[in-house]
């Protein structure tokens, strides 16, 4: 118990009153009405200095089983961990893998329930928010199949997952998921990023497009950050990176184009380079290949 503050009968106290208590914003885009938790976690996945973020996603596992480059996780992720801002995966590939002292945010994978041997769209919430809690995650996530078969249970696995996070202040990244059928343009990721932001996810992640992304970023009132996709040369998928936060992507949530890489700890800071400090794609693959020879 502290002792009672004596000074508090004489005149001794500062209230510094010539100096208004500021009145903050928040940095991130469509963010300023959120609750402190919800902002909180934010500025963990987002850099508040560069309003940016490189988030590692590998949760491939969970519908691809042993993906291409992602064979040992508790080999290929730990290394790249002190050079991304964010990691996204599974509850079981965090608990087997990743070790509980880690200082990077975490952004739990939620769904499952399908496969890539069946209708990816097919999905249910595997994962509860108590868990997602448990697990000390910044963010929950799943995807959104818009146009697929099982269009509507996506969005209501979405849905639980924005109701029940906001009653504990747990921000929610909304995937865009292109099915085999969808073509991956401007119009339809527009439209897919625009409804699961109206829905009330806090973050997109969504694919680049060549033509219209400005606008695909434009018409989504909160964060966009792109998926890398397929394995692409390293310097194609820097020009990618660039050229997206270029059009006013937030950053990248990256997996084959980073742990497939040929030096995936060099590609991570070659990524990070583009993404947080807005450098050339020509430069960064110089940067990358510098950091591969040493
Ligand atoms: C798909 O299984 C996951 O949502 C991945 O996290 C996502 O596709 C991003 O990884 P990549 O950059 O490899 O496309």
């Amino acid at each position: 118990m502290p002792d009672a503050d004596k000074s508090s009968q004489v005149d001794s106290k500062n209230y510094a009153v010539d100096i208004p208590m500021k009145t903050s914003g928040f940095f991130l885009k469509g963010s300023s009405h959120l609750n402190w938790g919800m902002k909180n976690r934010l500025a963990r996945i987002f850099n508040p200095e560069s309003g940016r973020t490189v988030m590692l996603a590998f949760d491939h596992g969970y519908i691809m089983g042993p993906t291409t480059g992602l064979e040992r996780i508790d080999l290929v992720v730990p290394p790249l961990i002190p050079h991304v801002n964010c990691l996204m995966c599974t509850r079981g590939a965090l608990r087997s893998c990743i070790s509980p002292e880690v200082d990077k945010p975490i952004v739990m994978r939620c769904s499952t329930g399908a496969t890539v041997l069946k209708d990816l769209s097919n999905e249910v919430i595997g994962v509860t928010l108590e868990e997602a809690l448990a697990l000390n995650a910044a963010a929950v996530t799943a995807q959104a199949c818009i146009g697929a078969e099982f269009e509507k249970e996506s969005l209501i696995n979405l849905s639980y997952l924005i109701n029940e996070g906001a009653r504990v202040g747990m921000p929610v990244l909304g995937v865009t998921a292109v099915g085999k059928e969808m073509v991956r343009d401007a119009r339809y990721l527009g439209l897919a990023c625009r409804v699961i932001a109206e829905l009330g996810v806090h973050f997109v992640k969504t694919y680049y497009c060549e033509s219209g992304f400005e606008e695909v970023v434009a018409g989504c009132p909160v964060p966009v950050v792109i998926a890398g996709g397929k394995k692409l040369p390293e310097s194609e998928a820097l020009v990618m990176a660039y050229k997206a936060v270029d059009q006013g992507a937030l950053g990248v949530d990256m997996g084959r184009n980073i742990f497939g890489a040929d030096d995936p700890v060099a590609m991570a800071q070659a990524v990070g380079a583009v993404v947080h400090k807005n450098e050339k794609p020509k430069n960064a693959f110089e940067l990358y290949n510098d950091l591969k020879k040493k």
